[in-house]
Protein backbone atom coordinates (compact mmCIF):
# COMPACT_ATOMS: atom_id res chain seq x y z
CA UNK A 1 0.00 0.00 0.00
CA UNK A 2 1.59 3.25 -0.47
CA UNK A 3 5.35 1.93 -0.74
CA UNK A 4 4.30 0.59 2.79
CA UNK A 5 5.41 -2.88 4.21
CA UNK A 6 1.89 -4.58 5.63
CA UNK A 7 1.34 -7.81 6.93
CA UNK A 8 -2.15 -9.19 7.14
CA UNK A 9 -2.88 -10.64 9.92
CA UNK A 10 -5.36 -13.52 10.40
CA UNK A 11 -6.55 -16.04 13.23
CA UNK A 12 -4.90 -18.46 10.90
CA UNK A 13 -1.50 -18.14 9.43
CA UNK A 14 -1.99 -20.15 6.42
CA UNK A 15 -5.18 -18.31 5.59
CA UNK A 16 -3.36 -14.58 6.18
CA UNK A 17 -0.35 -15.86 3.61
CA UNK A 18 -4.05 -17.21 1.34
CA UNK A 19 -5.55 -13.42 1.67
CA UNK A 20 -2.19 -12.03 0.88
CA UNK A 21 -1.66 -13.79 -1.88
CA UNK A 22 -4.52 -13.01 -2.94
CA UNK A 23 -4.25 -9.42 -2.81
CA UNK A 24 -1.06 -9.75 -4.82
CA UNK A 25 0.90 -6.19 -3.99
CA UNK A 26 4.19 -6.82 -1.40
CA UNK A 27 1.49 -8.25 1.29
CA UNK A 28 2.45 -10.94 3.06
CA UNK A 29 0.11 -12.85 5.88
CA UNK A 30 1.02 -13.84 9.03
CA UNK A 31 -1.21 -15.18 12.34
CA UNK A 32 -2.33 -11.77 14.42
CA UNK A 33 -0.02 -12.50 17.26
CA UNK A 34 3.36 -12.55 14.74
CA UNK A 35 1.48 -9.61 12.78
CA UNK A 36 1.42 -7.29 15.97
CA UNK A 37 4.72 -8.28 16.82
CA UNK A 38 6.05 -7.29 13.46
CA UNK A 39 4.25 -4.19 12.96
CA UNK A 40 4.99 -0.68 14.28
CA UNK A 41 1.83 0.14 13.50
CA UNK A 42 -1.27 -1.87 13.68
CA UNK A 43 -4.76 -1.65 12.17
CA UNK A 44 -7.35 -3.38 14.02
CA UNK A 45 -10.40 -4.34 11.77
CA UNK A 46 -12.31 -7.01 12.72
CA UNK A 47 -16.25 -7.31 13.81
CA UNK A 48 -17.32 -5.76 16.71
CA UNK A 49 -18.33 -8.99 18.11
CA UNK A 50 -14.36 -10.31 18.58
CA UNK A 51 -13.02 -7.06 19.35
CA UNK A 52 -12.03 -7.10 23.28
CA UNK A 53 -11.50 -10.85 23.05
CA UNK A 54 -8.96 -10.28 20.36
CA UNK A 55 -7.12 -7.19 22.03
CA UNK A 56 -7.08 -8.94 25.21
CA UNK A 57 -5.08 -11.93 23.68
CA UNK A 58 -2.68 -9.44 21.73
CA UNK A 59 -2.20 -6.97 24.09
CA UNK A 60 1.48 -8.34 25.61
CA UNK A 61 2.44 -7.80 21.59
CA UNK A 62 0.80 -4.65 20.90
CA UNK A 63 2.51 -2.80 24.07
CA UNK A 64 4.22 -0.01 22.56
CA UNK A 65 2.91 0.56 19.60
CA UNK A 66 0.03 2.76 17.72
CA UNK A 67 -2.85 0.82 17.16
CA UNK A 68 -5.54 2.10 14.68
CA UNK A 69 -9.24 0.85 15.60
CA UNK A 70 -11.50 1.20 12.68
CA UNK A 71 -13.95 -0.74 14.08
CA UNK A 72 -17.96 0.37 14.11
CA UNK A 73 -19.77 -1.18 17.21
CA UNK A 74 -23.12 -1.50 14.66
CA UNK A 75 -26.34 -3.43 14.71
CA UNK A 76 -28.69 -4.49 12.00
CA UNK A 77 -32.21 -5.21 11.43
CA UNK A 78 -34.93 -4.53 9.22
CA UNK A 79 -34.05 -1.08 9.00
CA UNK A 80 -30.61 -1.70 8.20
CA UNK A 81 -27.79 -0.76 10.44
CA UNK A 82 -27.74 0.94 13.67
CA UNK A 83 -25.01 1.85 16.48
CA UNK A 84 -24.36 -0.35 19.54
CA UNK A 85 -24.17 0.80 23.04
CA UNK A 86 -20.80 0.40 24.16
CA UNK A 87 -20.02 0.69 27.91
CA UNK A 88 -16.39 2.67 27.35
CA UNK A 89 -17.87 4.71 25.46
CA UNK A 90 -16.68 3.28 21.59
CA UNK A 91 -14.66 0.85 20.30
CA UNK A 92 -11.53 2.97 20.34
CA UNK A 93 -12.03 3.62 24.23
CA UNK A 94 -12.79 -0.32 24.70
CA UNK A 95 -9.55 -0.50 22.77
CA UNK A 96 -7.44 1.95 25.05
CA UNK A 97 -8.95 0.57 28.24
CA UNK A 98 -7.40 -2.95 27.25
CA UNK A 99 -4.48 -2.18 25.84
CA UNK A 100 -3.23 0.73 28.37
CA UNK A 101 0.35 0.31 27.38
CA UNK A 102 -0.56 1.33 23.44
CA UNK A 103 -1.20 4.29 21.72
CA UNK A 104 -4.73 3.88 20.53
CA UNK A 105 -6.02 5.86 17.65
CA UNK A 106 -9.16 6.14 15.61
CA UNK A 107 -9.50 6.24 11.77
CA UNK A 108 -10.76 4.90 8.81
CA UNK A 109 -14.27 4.21 9.65
CA UNK A 110 -15.84 5.30 7.29
CA UNK A 111 -13.40 4.05 4.08
CA UNK A 112 -14.76 1.81 1.92
CA UNK A 113 -13.29 -1.70 1.34
CA UNK A 114 -14.79 -2.02 -1.86
CA UNK A 115 -12.71 1.34 -2.70
CA UNK A 116 -9.51 0.00 -1.46
CA UNK A 117 -10.12 -3.03 -3.43
CA UNK A 118 -11.23 -1.93 -6.57
CA UNK A 119 -8.05 -1.71 -9.10
CA UNK A 120 -9.95 0.18 -11.33
CA UNK A 121 -10.23 3.25 -8.70
CA UNK A 122 -7.47 5.34 -8.65
CA UNK A 123 -8.38 8.07 -6.48
CA UNK A 124 -11.28 7.86 -3.09
CA UNK A 125 -12.75 11.05 -2.55
CA UNK A 126 -12.69 11.37 1.11
CA UNK A 127 -11.20 12.37 4.08
CA UNK A 128 -10.18 10.30 6.74
CA UNK A 129 -11.14 11.40 10.67
CA UNK A 130 -8.16 10.48 13.12
CA UNK A 131 -8.55 11.28 16.83
CA UNK A 132 -6.43 10.30 19.39
CA UNK A 133 -4.69 11.51 22.37
CA UNK A 134 -1.39 10.92 21.32
CA UNK A 135 -0.45 14.09 19.37
CA UNK A 136 2.58 12.11 17.55
CA UNK A 137 0.52 9.35 17.13
CA UNK A 138 -2.33 11.06 15.38
CA UNK A 139 -0.04 13.22 13.23
CA UNK A 140 1.31 9.37 11.69
CA UNK A 141 -1.46 8.59 10.76
CA UNK A 142 -3.05 11.41 9.36
CA UNK A 143 -0.09 11.24 7.28
CA UNK A 144 -0.55 7.07 6.79
CA UNK A 145 -4.51 8.08 5.42
CA UNK A 146 -3.14 11.07 2.80
CA UNK A 147 -0.72 8.57 1.44
CA UNK A 148 -3.86 6.96 -0.74
CA UNK A 149 -5.04 9.01 -3.33
CA UNK A 150 -7.58 11.05 -3.32
CA UNK A 151 -7.49 10.98 0.79
CA UNK A 152 -6.75 13.38 3.27
CA UNK A 153 -6.21 12.34 7.35
CA UNK A 154 -7.84 14.96 9.27
CA UNK A 155 -7.72 15.66 12.66
CA UNK A 156 -10.55 14.99 14.56
CA UNK A 157 -10.49 15.28 18.50
CA UNK A 158 -9.30 13.37 21.24
CA UNK A 159 -10.16 9.55 21.43
CA UNK A 160 -13.38 10.14 23.82
CA UNK A 161 -15.22 11.64 20.92
CA UNK A 162 -14.66 8.25 18.71
CA UNK A 163 -17.98 7.34 19.68
CA UNK A 164 -19.95 9.56 17.07
CA UNK A 165 -17.84 9.18 14.32
CA UNK A 166 -17.92 4.88 14.24
CA UNK A 167 -22.07 5.52 14.70
CA UNK A 168 -22.04 8.02 11.91
CA UNK A 169 -21.41 4.84 9.83
CA UNK A 170 -24.66 3.51 10.10
CA UNK A 171 -26.00 6.91 8.11
CA UNK A 172 -23.37 6.28 5.73
CA UNK A 173 -24.43 2.86 5.20
CA UNK A 174 -27.93 3.94 4.56
CA UNK A 175 -26.70 6.51 2.28
CA UNK A 176 -24.90 3.77 0.27
CA UNK A 177 -27.98 1.67 0.07
CA UNK A 178 -30.23 4.49 -0.44
CA UNK A 179 -27.78 6.23 -3.54
CA UNK A 180 -25.97 2.72 -4.45
CA UNK A 181 -22.93 4.70 -3.49
CA UNK A 182 -19.91 4.34 -1.31
CA UNK A 183 -20.35 7.51 0.10
CA UNK A 184 -17.55 9.02 2.09
CA UNK A 185 -17.75 12.55 4.18
CA UNK A 186 -15.64 15.63 3.28
CA UNK A 187 -14.51 18.75 6.09
CA UNK A 188 -14.76 22.14 4.32
CA UNK A 189 -12.54 25.19 5.31
CA UNK A 190 -9.91 22.79 6.41
N1 LIG B 1 -15.70 -3.25 5.21
C1 LIG B 1 -15.52 -1.93 5.22
O1 LIG B 1 -15.67 -1.24 4.21
C2 LIG B 1 -15.11 -1.23 6.50
C3 LIG B 1 -14.71 0.10 6.46
C4 LIG B 1 -14.30 0.73 7.64
C5 LIG B 1 -14.34 0.05 8.84
N2 LIG B 1 -14.76 -1.25 8.85
C6 LIG B 1 -14.77 -1.95 10.14
O2 LIG B 1 -13.75 -2.92 10.10
C7 LIG B 1 -14.16 -4.09 10.82
C8 LIG B 1 -14.02 -5.30 9.91
O3 LIG B 1 -14.91 -5.16 8.81
P1 LIG B 1 -14.87 -6.19 7.60
O4 LIG B 1 -15.87 -5.77 6.63
O5 LIG B 1 -13.46 -6.39 7.16
O6 LIG B 1 -15.38 -7.51 8.36
P2 LIG B 1 -15.10 -9.04 8.11
O7 LIG B 1 -14.65 -9.25 6.70
O8 LIG B 1 -16.29 -9.79 8.60
O9 LIG B 1 -13.92 -9.36 9.15
C9 LIG B 1 -12.56 -9.12 8.87
C10 LIG B 1 -11.74 -10.27 9.44
O10 LIG B 1 -11.85 -10.32 10.85
C11 LIG B 1 -11.57 -11.65 11.30
N3 LIG B 1 -12.56 -12.02 12.31
C12 LIG B 1 -13.86 -12.31 12.11
N4 LIG B 1 -14.48 -12.58 13.28
C13 LIG B 1 -13.51 -12.45 14.23
C14 LIG B 1 -13.52 -12.63 15.64
N5 LIG B 1 -14.63 -12.98 16.32
N6 LIG B 1 -12.35 -12.43 16.31
C15 LIG B 1 -11.22 -12.10 15.65
N7 LIG B 1 -11.16 -11.94 14.31
C16 LIG B 1 -12.30 -12.11 13.62
C17 LIG B 1 -11.67 -12.56 10.06
O11 LIG B 1 -10.37 -12.99 9.72
P3 LIG B 1 -9.83 -14.44 10.16
O12 LIG B 1 -11.02 -15.35 10.22
O13 LIG B 1 -8.91 -14.78 9.06
O14 LIG B 1 -9.17 -14.26 11.49
C18 LIG B 1 -12.21 -11.65 8.99
O15 LIG B 1 -11.71 -11.93 7.71
C19 LIG B 1 -15.59 -3.86 11.27
O16 LIG B 1 -15.60 -3.51 12.62
C20 LIG B 1 -16.06 -2.70 10.40
O17 LIG B 1 -17.00 -1.88 11.08
C21 LIG B 1 -15.12 -1.91 7.73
Amino acid sequence: MSGQRVVLGSRSAERAQSAANDLGFDVTGASNEDCAAQADLVIVAVPWDGHAELLQELAPALAGKIVVDCVNPLGFDKQGAFGLAVPEGSAAQQAAAILPDSRVVGAFHHISAVLLLDAAVDSIDTDVLVVGDDREATDLVQALASRIAGIRGVYAGRLRNCGQIEMFTANLISINRRYKAHSGIRVTDV
